[in-house]
């Protein structure tokens, strides 16, 4: 963030910092709440009141300092970032005014200052909730169109299929023309959501081993595509079950993410060759191009009633750190994100 202005309002606003680097998981004590007095825009600046921010698996990852990820670990004593969106309070820029709805990364506090350049207008009658612009779609869109390269009658297996991109892997896939659509996700409740709400074909609870029988009793004619977020056994067993020429759009790694336990991956790689299939890693910077695009056919479809935007929102900055892991143990469905303000 740039150096803050010297002049200050009386304003002040709640930060989140990282005190502790943990071995493992991260507790309450890692994380330090502080009120900090929020100062005016400096000449190029804007302030900016956050509204919502998001939480993700990957900020584990970050405050572990996991070395060769695609993002800067977490310093210690420093505020965390993260994608937030908010409402421009005060601007000493003439690229933003007072009242624009702006994307940006400094989540994690409940006001933000720095540079107008590093805040994105959004449109604000996009959608009914501002946190709708912090979804996890575009990341499903890359990941089955570049990826994966998804054709229509496609078989499509989505793991962490009631998380954030998950959710939104399974419904794309299917308005993209998949013919079949299964998921997995951790409980029974869940597995009942995919099937109902958001309309998967099939779906099992991933604690209901083995993993690639349950699969195969969801896929009789195997798989196409698997979007995978998890790795390790989800990844075997996805391996197993996929057909000749599938393709493989590796995403995430929850399976390490929600703890320390190393990920064993997909061992003996005999069925990758035999079956000549594409395992492809992606990240969603990797295509800027698709962004337009995914923008109008997400408001298109949500505005036919076509797809679900499905969230769970947690009130109140304070309640983030405790939020975060429960989002890793499998406490929430949909995007979750973090309401700072109304
Ligand atoms: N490549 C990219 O550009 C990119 C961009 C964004 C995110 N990602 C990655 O994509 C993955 C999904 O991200 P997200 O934000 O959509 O997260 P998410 O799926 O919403 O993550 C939360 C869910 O993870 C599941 N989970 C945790 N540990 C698990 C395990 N061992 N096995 C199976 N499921 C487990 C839990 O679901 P259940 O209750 O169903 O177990 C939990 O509800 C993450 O690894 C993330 O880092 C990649």
């Amino acid at each position: 963030m740039d150096a803050p202005s010297k002049s200050t309002t009386s304003r002040t606003g709640l930060q989140v910092r990282l005190v502790a680097r943990p071995a493992d998981l991260p507790a309450p004590g890692d994380f330090e709440i502080a009120e900090v007095a929020v100062p005016d825009p400096a000449v190029g600046q804007v302030l900016v009141r956050n509204l919502f921010m998001s939480l993700e698996p990957a900020m584990l990852m970050s405050i572990a300092g996991v070395p060769g990820l695609p993002m800067p670990r977490y310093e210690i004593g420093e505020v965390m970032y993260g994608a937030a969106i908010g409402e421009v309070v005060a601007s000493a820029d003439p690229s933003l005014g007072a009242g624009d709805l702006v994307l940006h990364r400094f989540g994690w506090r409940e006001y933000a200052v720095a540079r107008a350049g590093l805040f994105r207008r959004v449109d604000r009658d996009a959608y009914s909730t501002p946190s709708t612009h912090l979804g996890s779609g575009l990341v499903a869109y890359v990941g089955l169109m570049d990826a994966a390269e998804l054709r229509p009658g496609d078989t499509v297996f989505v793991s962490s299929a009631a998380g954030a991109t998950g959710n939104m892997a399974g419904q794309i896939a299917r308005l993209k023309g998949a013919s079949r659509v299964i998921g997995s996700a951790g409980s029974p409740g869940k597995v009942a959501h995919l099937t109902g709400r958001l309309g998967f074909d099939a779906a099992f609870d991933h604690h209901d081993g083995p993993i690639v029988d349950r699969l195969r009793e969801a896929a009789p004619d195997g798989i196409d595509v698997y979007f995978d977020n998890v790795g390790g056994e989800q990844l075997r067993a996805a391996i197993e079950v996929m057909n000749p020429h599938g393709r493989i759009a590796l995403c995430g790694a929850l399976d390490r993410q929600g703890g320390s336990r190393p990920d064993d991956g997909p061992g003996d790689l005999l069925g990758v060759i035999g079956k000549r299939l594409t395992l492809r890693g992606f990240t969603m910077s990797d295509h800027p191009d698709r962004a337009p695009e995914f923008d109008t056919q997400f408001r298109t479809w949500l505005s036919e009633g076509a797809i679900v935007h499905d969230e769970t929102v947690i009130d109140g900055l304070a309640n983030a750190p405790q939020a975060l892991l429960g989002l890793v143990k499998g406490a929430y469905t949909g995007k979750t994100v973090v309401r700072l303000g109304t």
